[in-house]
């Protein structure tokens, strides 16, 4: 499929106006704050202390019914919402809103036993059986017809509620199955896509290890049987990329399944799915367009750099056009999954609440209100631990923050992120990259995505997120890291925004193939050659720990992992290699396109000039940092209709001083700043700065 074809598809969302709320419901005033609650876990007796404890940490919205389909479906005819009716009551009750799961990802055991095809195949062909959850083939007939039959009841059962403020569609969708299903579907997708096996058979290039296939049947699934000698080697990258697009697809099948059911009963009612940040095996640039908006999970690691997690957020911000998202889950303190589970420090928990806030999200909610007291999520964090009061360290972080969210009210809703820096992503690319045998094992998307993301990000420039479909007319600045694969027709798109004045940074291993994984022949960077102005003869992969090194405008620079060896077609040369056979040729070069300027990074460099080299052309692009960087402080803005909103986010453990550059009102307190004056903003911590329009 070409990106113009692509284009199509989707469905057309409806803009959301700058400072309306994802919910458009007139009962968000704030940001909804609260989370997964989990009654159903619980008896009955103990409901009145939940929400005794919930409204008293400032509580106001509750997910509920994520995993209740075996209590809901007891057995293939019977249902019964009994429970839940009650649920809904008692919130109704005490004023909190409600995100509604659809609680389709554990299927019940009974389906599992009647109807083993519901059951996934493991990659190694494991067939599985009942147990744990995101279990269900998403070919399964049988999944998919008890699926949506649920979510129809829920939504015919509840939706008038006039405190359901969004659907949630079964939980964190992921994983593959490698099922009898699946291959069947597999094959119905092909034929879908390539009409005949002449064309299959090219665009696989099967005449390869005589691979030809005569008969839609005789192609079967890549997996460790077959194509796979590991995880992600494959002998065919063909088939195993399109097999990840149907993974894919078949997934956002089931989600739309149930959300056209939802919204035959509730079209005004948003419907999501909770996502996970850049996660490799759904091609969430897809998915976000069906969505109504985007929801995520934010479970940073321990080691997670501040900057790592803002990059999740923007991807998120970024998949939904720019619009706010949810940050639906976090934990409120610790999680019981890695294998050293330590606390989020005192204030930590604030600081990436008003993180996430910061890049888009128009929420904060956590997993999980109560702690459950068996499985395996019985030491996760909640906010109302074992111990069962308000008397935590936690309960208090998290009523402490209630407070402040209460007090900050709308003036951060529907707050949009104004970009003019881009970095290019597209999951089709990140698959293909990392399929590919050759020419380095090292070869890894994000860790290059984060290189140029982390430059921008320490010079306080704002960074959106674009995918191959995404206009680039707003931005001045692109970077399209590793764009080894250009689909057809977008090398179009990046020189006209690069005619029209816009600077593109492209580098080694780009353009190397077409949609298909085929090499787009006649020599490197493809069909990116003529706008970089290069042509790239060979790629010489250096070992972990080898150097090559380059100077540019003075300074020395490594240059690691793949060097490419080019030649100047038009363009001109910033720096050449220092040493090896290659010595003297050009390792960074420059082209005038049009009004604007494409530059190629031959090789990976250390983050010093990744940064050097954004400052310098940010600069040339009239590109600003929003606030003049502090180590340790990450600067960012959200703008709305009630102004233009600075977050101050202190990730060290000291005090920083900043010195304020616009004049402005420290919120929620409400407290002047004339340009000049220095704040201090203590380890951890969080302010928020309302800029005054006269400045
Ligand atoms: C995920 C899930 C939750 C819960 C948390 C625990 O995000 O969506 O159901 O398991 O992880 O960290
Ligand atoms: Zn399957």
């Amino acid at each position: 499929m070409d990106h113009k074809e692509l284009k199509k598809e989707g469905l057309k969302k409806e803009e959301l106006k700058k400072g309306e709320s994802i919910f458009r419901h007139p009962g968000i005033d704030k940001l909804p704050y609260g989370g997964d609650y989990n009654p159903e876990q619980w008896p009955e007796e103990i409901w009145p202390e939940d929400m005794r404890l919930l409204k008293k940490a400032g509580i106001d919205c509750v997910t509920l019914n994520v995993f209740s389909w075996a209590a809901l479906q007891p057995e293939e005819e019977v249902y019964c919402f009994d429970r839940l009716d009650r649920i809904m009551e008692l919130v109704r009750e005490n004023g909190l809103h409600v995100i509604l799961a659809t609680s389709t990802a554990a299927h019940p055991a009974w389906m599992a036993r009647k109807y083993p095809e519901v059951l996934r195949t493991e990659f190694s062909g494991l067939k599985r059986r009942f147990g744990s959850r995101h279990n269900s083939c998403p070919n399964s007939p049988v999944y998919r017809k008890y699926s949506r039959r649920l979510a129809g009841k829920l939504a015919e059962r509840y939706g008038h509620y006039e405190n359901l403020i969004a659907w949630h569609v079964s939980n964190e969708y992921g994983g593959e199955c490698y099922c009898e299903n699946c291959e069947r579907a597999f094959r119905v997708w092909l034929k879908e896509k390539y009409k005949t096996l002449e064309e299959l058979n090219r665009a696989w290039n099967t005449s390869f290890w005589g691979h030809t296939f005569y008969d839609w049947e005789e192609i079967v699934v890549p997996n460790l049987q077959s194509e796979h000698f590991e995880t992600d080697r494959t002998t065919f990258q063909g088939i195993s990329l399109d097999y990840r697009r149907f993974c894919s697809d078949s997934m956002l099948e089931n989600y739309r399944g149930e959300q056209e059911a939802i919204r035959a009963v509730t079209p005004d009612i948003p419907v999501t799915t909770n996502l996970m940040g850049f996660y490799k095996l759904l091609d969430y640039q897809k998915w976000a367009r069906y969505m109504d908006f985007v929801s995520w999970d934010n479970y940073p690691p321990n080691e997670a750099s501040p900057s790592i997690i803002a990059m999740n957020h923007d991807i998120m911000r970024g998949i939904g056009g720019g619009k706010p998202f949810a940050l639906m889950e976090q934990t409120p303190s610790v999680t019981n999954w890695l294998p050293y589970n330590a606390l989020k420090r005192p204030g930590v928990m604030r600081l990436l609440s008003w993180q996430a806030v910061a890049h888009g999200a128009d929420t904060v909610l956590f997993f999980q209100m109560r702690r459950s007291i068996g499985a395996c999520e019985k030491y996760h964090g909640a906010v109302i631990d074992h111990v069962g009061n308000e008397h935590t360290r936690v309960f208090g972080e998290v009523q402490a923050l209630g407070e402040e969210l209460k007090q900050m009210g709308d003036l951060t809703l529907g707050g949009r992120t104004p970009a003019k820096a881009a970095v290019l992503v597209d999951w089709d690319n990140w698959w293909a990259l990392e399929y590919s045998a050759g020419p380095s094992c090292d070869l890894k998307y994000l860790d290059e995505v984060e290189r140029y993301y982390t430059a921008f990000y320490e010079l306080n420039i704002p960074v959106d997120f674009v995918s191959v479909e995404d206009s680039l007319d707003s931005y001045q600045i692109v970077a399209a890291p590793l764009l080894y694969m250009v689909k057809t027709g977008y090398e179009e798109v990046l020189k006209q925004y690069v005619e029209q004045g816009g600077i593109l940074i492209a580098t080694f291993f780009s353009g190397i193939v077409e949609e298909h994984d085929l090499v787009v022949t006649g020599g490197y960077p493809g069909r990116l050659r003529e706008l970089l102005g290069v042509w790239v003869e060979e790629s010489d992969a250096l070992p972990k720990g080898a150097s090559n090194g380059f100077v540019w405008n003075g300074k020395h620079y490594p240059a690691e992992l793949l060097c490419d060896l080019m030649h100047l077609e038009g363009a001109v040369c910033e720096a050449v290699y220092q040493s090896d056979f290659y010595a003297g040729s050009p390792a960074l070069s420059r082209h005038s396109y049009g009004k604007g300027t494409a530059w190629y990074v031959a090789a990976r460099s250390s983050q010093e000039f990744y940064r050097d080299l954004v400052r310098t052309l940010a600069r040339e692009a009239g590109v600003e940092e929003i606030w003049t960087p502090v180590p340790g402080v990450e600067v960012c803005e959200r703008k709305n209709d009630k102004g233009s909103m600075l977050f101050f986010l202190n990730h060290g453990e000291e005090a920083a001083e900043i010195v304020v550059e616009k004049h402005g009102v420290w919120m929620p307190e409400k407290k002047e700043s004339e340009k000049g004056e220095r704040v201090w903003i203590e380890g951890k911590g969080v302010k928020v700065f309302l800029l005054r329009e006269q400045d």
